[in-house]
């Protein structure tokens, strides 16, 4: 009775800490003093506290980002360019449901609700899922949305679904083998028996071979964007420089997000480990022939497999 009400509190006051100031702790050891040998006592924890240092950095670029992003990846011009190839992955799949991992502004969301997939949307930043919120409501569609690490879906979500969508680049924001390891796990067992995992992450063999610093520039009336990388050992940092013409001057801010290049062998043994089956590669969303030196991007398209 008294662990239960322990756990309970720990529970309460771990979701309430993590939501708000982004903390985690975690008891990595129990001891029952007073009276351990007449079998009573009390039960005490020794806590470890974490910091989400990578999860804060993640929060505050997005949130940042988030006003700027629909403009910036150009959400019309994508809707139309994007919207026939997932209509054919929907098909060639049979997808009725679905959660969209990563769904920021809500770009692929609304591509499969207007299909006619019932939609789960999931993202770590509050500012992203808000403007998600706002599009879906702008264009009459309708989609779930959850709040969630991708680490803690499985706590997050309790329905599983025909297909789970990781798109945009999402997955390279997991640093650690750990992170991405359990996350490829929620992942699965979100899955329906059939379910399949589509993942669409930038082709990093390519982008580590050539090594190009500029990946992007937009100019949207007065602002301009350029996305750009620097490349620190087995780390990117990606960086966003934002100039603002303002009454003749220029101003400017920049955002940056730390990313692990993830390469197609790499994510391969990642998917296999966790238990994917029939793992198949592409170079593109048009499902191309994936070429490690020319493909833009790394489509993965697994099975969950049986659990
Ligand atoms: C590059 S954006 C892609 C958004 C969208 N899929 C698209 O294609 O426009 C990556 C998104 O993944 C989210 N994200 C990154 N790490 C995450 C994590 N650990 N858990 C949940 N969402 C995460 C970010 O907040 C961001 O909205």
């Amino acid at each position: 009775m008294q662990v239960a009400w322990q756990l309970f509190n720990y529970w309460s006051i771990r979701n309430l800490l993590y939501r708000n100031f982004k903390v985690d702790f975690f008891p990595i050891k129990a001891q029952n003093i007073f009276g351990a040998r007449r079998g009573g006592g009390v039960l005490v924890f020794w806590w470890h506290i974490l910091i989400m240092s990578n999860h804060t950095d993640i929060f505050s670029f997005y949130d940042v980002l988030a006003p700027d992003y629909d403009s910036m990846t150009g959400f019309k011009n994508r809707f139309e360019r994007e919207a026939p190839v997932i209509k054919k992955i929907v098909e060639q799949y049979s997808i009725q449901t679905a959660l969209d991992a990563g769904a920021g502004t809500g770009f692929h969301s609304l591509v499969l609700a207007k299909l006619g997939v019932q939609v789960t949307a999931v993202d770590i930043s509050e500012e992203m899922i808000d403007r998600l919120k706002e599009n879906s409501k702008q264009l009459r569609l309708s989609v779930d949305t959850v709040v969630s690490d991708f680490e803690r879906l499985t706590d997050a979500i309790a329905k599983t679904f025909d297909a789970v969508f990781c798109l945009g680049n999402s997955l390279v924001h997991l640093l650690t083998d750990e992170a991405l390891q359990k996350t490829l796990m929620n992942f699965r067992s979100l899955l329906n028996p059939k379910g399949v995992l589509i993942i669409q992450i930038l082709n990093y063999d390519k982008i580590l071979t050539e090594r190009k610093r500029i990946q992007n520039i937009k100019k949207k009336e007065d602002t301009t964007f350029i996305r750009f990388y620097d490349y620190c050992n087995d780390r990117i940092n990606f960086n966003i420089l934002k100039l603002t013409e303002k009454e003749g001057a220029i101003e400017h801010t920049v955002n940056t997000i730390e990313l692990r290049p993830i390469r197609k062998d790499e994510l391969e043994k990642f998917l296999g480990r966790v238990g994917y089956i029939s793992i198949e590669t592409y170079g593109s969303l048009q499902l191309e022939p994936f070429n490690k030196h020319r493909s833009s991007n790394l489509v993965t398209i697994a099975k969950r497999g049986k659990l």
